[in-house]
């Protein structure tokens, strides 16, 4: 949530903010704004409200010099989105500017304090308050900005990545973490600062990750320098980052969600790379063989997790419990942290994030760690928060995700989770080898297999035309499906904004079915398995009640053809391989409609990619 960028070097600032905040627009885009040092001293600062393309205009012929700057795109906490309320906030004085992500929890006690000291607030944000205080504290102990920096961050309570300027200091940028990210790049006489290292990559991959309470002193012809909040000197360690640009570009798709979803042969195959076999059935996690002690001997499985990965984790269960008899709950990161939960050392805690950087998800984690939990990460993105909170994991490497719905970092949990099944029930002895080697067949096969699902698109495109302007939507599954329901239903409503709930399909009959009518089409997720009987009298409920269906069927299946308004096929997987397959309609049918319905699909209203606040 919110994406902040900075730079000092010797380049123009303004080019590279802006192209920094495009890359970390998936984070917020309520508001945008740019503070840059000028050649004469002065600060140049420029905010509005909208995306980043807004700010462009709004910059259109105005001063933009100045080779050092920070800059921030905005996803609202607090005050609504304005101009007034968009970062970078300025100091009493005006001569402080200081972007953040996060949020000052005890921002009320300190607004009163310093407003009895005669600060002036102009905006509504937790963030001005940390500004001004900086300013307070710097004039009052007739400090550095360092210090200051350093003695305000000791009465926030809260999150934070920020990023101060001061025209006193014009070759100076401080930056700061605590629970919220922030990388900090390495050029040749140049630094660069960003919430992530897409803004970063175009210019060096040699990255510091920023640890919590720890403070950047960045100045220009400086080596970098890094302490902590108690004023001790910490270590610099940089890592050599592994990300192109071509990854973070929409490479002739017309948004990156399409794109996300088409790269899906290729994401899934980098996922069980080196991981299953080219032939034969053995899983190879490192991390599950670095810690089998631990998987050998766990009592239980905590899966901890938010929004589309929790969906991720109720597949997990179910995999997880059918491999290897550990029972498996699963809970929402955010009610897991705050519902003092019964961990003990013998559970196994699996934290999934796509960002490794979601608030909850890393509380959950320290939470666990607390109560002596063994704590296993499925993250995707290499370096972030969680990845490096937890004790050990495995990453999904389907590579950059940017649309904000997510798609093939779903299907990437997914196909981790089937592996990590498989690879603790090699420990644990309780799956036949030969099961194992089916499911190894079927992941080694997965990639063609999506290849062959994607061609659906034009009959998926068309479909979405009957049902563009409907107003709610039921998704209906079983078993492996049920979580696949959920997540079909998830997609819908955050890119088109048409309500859709996702259930049971045997719990229909338990209260939904009183919503069926002409007006309400249904997916129904029905693959022939176990349950397909069941699922076509489902079905037949609906029709018999004047609703229309769209069924998820396996090819081949004539039964549901038959009764169903319209049918999708999909190729012939096993239960447990199939959430990942039946994802990919869901997915295009989700973007279609939401298309067709002129919505943004890459950053739907309201909604951030990486929400590191509560
Ligand atoms: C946000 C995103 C979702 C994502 C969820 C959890 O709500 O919009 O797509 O599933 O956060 O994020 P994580 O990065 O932890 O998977």
């Amino acid at each position: 949530m919110c994406g902040i960028v900075g730079y000092i070097g010797h380049r123009p600032a303004y080019e590279i903010l802006i192209k920094g905040l495009h890359r970390l627009e998936y984070r917020g885009y309520d508001s945008a704004g740019v503070a840059m040092v000028g050649d004469k001293g002065d600060l140049n600062i420029y905010k509005t409200r909208g995306k980043v393309e807004d700010l462009e205009r709004f910059c259109h012929a105005k001063d933009l010099d100045g080779n050092i700057g920070i800059a921030h795109t905005r996803w609202a906490t607090h005050g609504e989105p304005n101009d007034v309320n968009a970062h970078p906030h300025l100091s009493h004085s005006g001569k402080l500017a200081l972007v953040h992500n996060g949020t000052i929890e005890n921002y009320n006690i300190l607004k009163e304090a310093l407003e009895q000291q005669g600060c002036k607030f102009k905006s509504d944000t937790d963030t001005e308050v940390l500004v001004q205080l900086i300013e307070y504290i710097k004039t009052t102990n007739n400090c550095t900005l360092i210090e200051a920096v350093r003695e305000a961050l000791k009465e926030v309570i809260g999150a934070y990545a920020i990023a101060v300027i001061d025209t006193n200091e014009p070759d100076t940028v401080i930056a700061a973490r605590k629970s919220s990210p922030l990388v900090i790049g390495i050029g040749e006489d140049e630094t660069f600062l960003a919430s992530d290292a897409t803004p970063i990559v175009d210019y060096t991959d040699k990255v510091v990750y920023l640890n919590d309470d720890e403070i950047a002193i960045i100045r220009r012809g400086e080596p970098l320098k890094i302490i902590t909040t108690d004023n001790e000197s910490a270590e610099i360690d940089i890592q050599t980052l592994k990300l192109s640009v071509s990854q973070l570009e929409k490479g002739g798709f017309p948004h990156f969600m399409l794109k996300e979803i088409y790269e899906q042969p290729r994401t899934i195959r980098d996922c069980v790379r080196g991981r299953i076999g080219n032939s034969g059935g053995k899983v190879t996690l490192s991390g599950v063989i670095e810690h089998s002690d631990k998987f050998l001997n766990a009592k239980r499985i905590i899966i901890v997790a938010c929004g589309t990965s929790w969906h991720a984790g109720l597949i997990g269960k179910r995999l997880i419990e059918e491999a290897t008899r550990i029972p498996v709950e699963v809970a929402y990161a955010s009610e897991f942290r705050y519902s003092n939960p019964i961990v003990t050392p013998d559970d196994i805690v699996i934290a999934i994030s796509q960002s490794g950087e979601t608030a909850d998800t890393l509380a959950a984690i320290q939470l666990a760690k607390e109560k002596g939990a063994f704590v296993y990460g499925v993250c995707n993105v290499v370096g972030s928060s969680i990845a490096r909170a937890t004790d050990s994991g495995t990453y999904i490497h389907v590579g950059p995700e940017i649309g904000v719905a997510s798609t093939k970092a779903f299907t990437g949990q997914v196909t981790v989770l089937i592996m990590l099944a498989m690879a603790i029930a090699q420990i644990r002895k309780t799956m036949p080898k030969e099961e194992i080697t089916k499911v190894a067949g079927y992941l080694r096969r997965l990639p063609d297999l999506i290849k062959q699902t994607l061609k659906l698109n034009d009959k998926i495109e068309h479909l979405s035309s009957i049902y563009t302007y409907v107003h709610n939507f039921l998704y209906l599954g079983r078993g492996y499906n049920y979580p696949s329901a959920l997540e079909g239903a998830l997609k819908l409503k955050e890119i088109s904004y048409i309500h859709a709930e996702g259930y049971p399909a045997a719990e229909m009959k338990h209260g939904p079915i009183a919503l069926i009518d002409r007006e309400l089409p249904t997916v129904v997720i029905a693959p022939t398995d176990e349950l397909h009987e069941k699922i076509i009298s489902n079905i037949q409920q609906i029709k018999a009640r004047g609703g229309s269906v769209i069924a998820v069927v396996t090819k081949g299946d004539t039964s549901i053809a038959e009764i169903a308004d319209h049918t999708i096929e999909i190729p012939d997987v096993p239960e447990c391989v199939s959430p990942v397959i039946v994802s990919i309609p869901l997915q295009l049918l989700a973007y279609h409609i939401a298309v067709k319905k002129g919505c943004n699909v890459d950053m739907p209203r309201n909604l951030a990619k990486s929400v590191t606040v509560e």
